[in-house]
């Protein structure tokens, strides 16, 4: 069979032989001894990238986000999001289950919340027997959105009002480095409006494995001993470490590819009869479409039968994500595929 184009998720992609090279060459130490000299330089190296004083290396985005939110609340505690938040959709309730604390779920448009919405969400203090603000969180890029770029206007706005009522923010960067590539605005100056900030290794960058949480020095040093508590202490998690180090000096500047193959994906389908896309929203690797004259799983299953892998997100809609292991001509043919199959 030909090779499938897969365009379910970023997360797909497989370690190059030069990631792997990084890999096996890797120094490695007790990570739990703080004895990984690997995992050391990537910390350091991205706290320097984030322009904050430290960093720590976990398994996962949603535990990034999950101990963020642990250091950052007490039980009973509120935390502002959008509607369509990953961390709201996507994270199997580990908010309540983990922290004891609850979603306030806001509705921006297209993924975007302004200064005003907040303000409304925001609890009185003297309302003691409603639950207490105490976070506002932002995805950037939004995922469920279709990779949408969040306004630096709309964030230094909520910055202020966090800082009136005396809120922390906390951002999901799972893709800050797709927001940063398509604006030309540094890593470091987005990180600035956050008191903790997640990133995704396992995404766009392509790395196997690993994510990694940013902010103060306090900070960090309780999310180490959460990161613990949960059972996400490694050892000599170096070798993984290497790929994440190798991923983010290599493969950032590259993401401006991904984008115009998102772009010319979505250009095209959106001439074809039986798909709308709204292209306003595709600013980054991600597409969200609508298919009408059939179902999303029906689309997605004639698809894939095509070579062309693609995910349903909803009864009429899919996700579509372009990637390090897609290449342009995988782009042209899954576009003749997907036109056939809208017909
Ligand atoms: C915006 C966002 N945050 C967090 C995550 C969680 O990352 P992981 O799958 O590594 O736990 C994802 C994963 O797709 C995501 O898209």
């Amino acid at each position: 069979m030909a090779k499938l184009i897969d365009l379910r998720s970023d997360t797909v992609t497989k370690p190059s032989p030069e990631m792997r090279k990084a890999m096996y060459e890797a120094e490695v130490g007790d990570d739990v001894y703080k004895e990984d000299p690997t995992v050391n330089k990537l910390q350091e190296y991205v706290a320097e990238l984030f322009g904050k004083e430290a960093s720590l290396f976990v398994p996962s985005g949603v535990m990034a986000n999950q101990i963020s939110l642990k250091v950052l609340t007490s039980p009973a505690d509120e935390i502002i999001c959008e509607k369509d938040a990953h961390i709201f959709h996507y994270e199997s309730g580990s908010p309540a289950a983990l922290s004891g604390v609850q979603l306030y779920p806001v509705a921006g448009e297209n993924g975007i919340m302004n200064a005003e919405q907040i303000e409304d969400a925001i609890r009185p203090k003297e309302a003691y027997y409603m639950p207490r603000t105490k976070v506002i969180e932002i995805e950037n890029t939004h995922n469920r959105a279709g990779g949408v770029i969040q306004p630096l206007k709309n964030i230094t706005e909520i910055r202020k009002l966090a800082d009136k009522y005396k809120l922390k923010m906390h951002l999901d960067g799972a893709r800050i480095w797709n927001a940063s590539v398509a604006t030309g605005i540094p890593i470091k100056e987005y990180a600035s409006y956050f008191d903790s900030v997640s990133a995704c290794f396992s995404k766009g960058l392509g790395a196997p494995v690993g994510s990694i949480i940013v902010g103060s020095k306090d900070f960090i040093k309780e999310a180490f001993r959460v990161r613990k508590a949960w059972g996400g202490g490694m050892r000599q998690v170096g070798i993984l470490a290497a790929a994440a180090l190798f991923a983010v000096k290599n493969n950032i500047e590259r993401l401006k590819e991904d984008h115009e193959k998102a772009r010319q994906l979505a250009r095209a389908m959106s001439e074809m009869k039986n798909i709308e896309v709204n292209l306003e929203t595709v600013q980054t690797n991600i597409i969200i479409f609508k298919i009408t004259k059939i179902k999303a799983g029906t689309f997605s299953k004639k698809l894939a039968e095509k070579g062309v892998l693609i995910s349903p997100t909803g009864k009429n809609t899919l996700r579509a994500v372009t990637h390090l292991d897609v290449s342009y001509s995988d782009i042209y043919s899954a576009i003749e595929k997907i036109e056939e199959v809208q017909k």
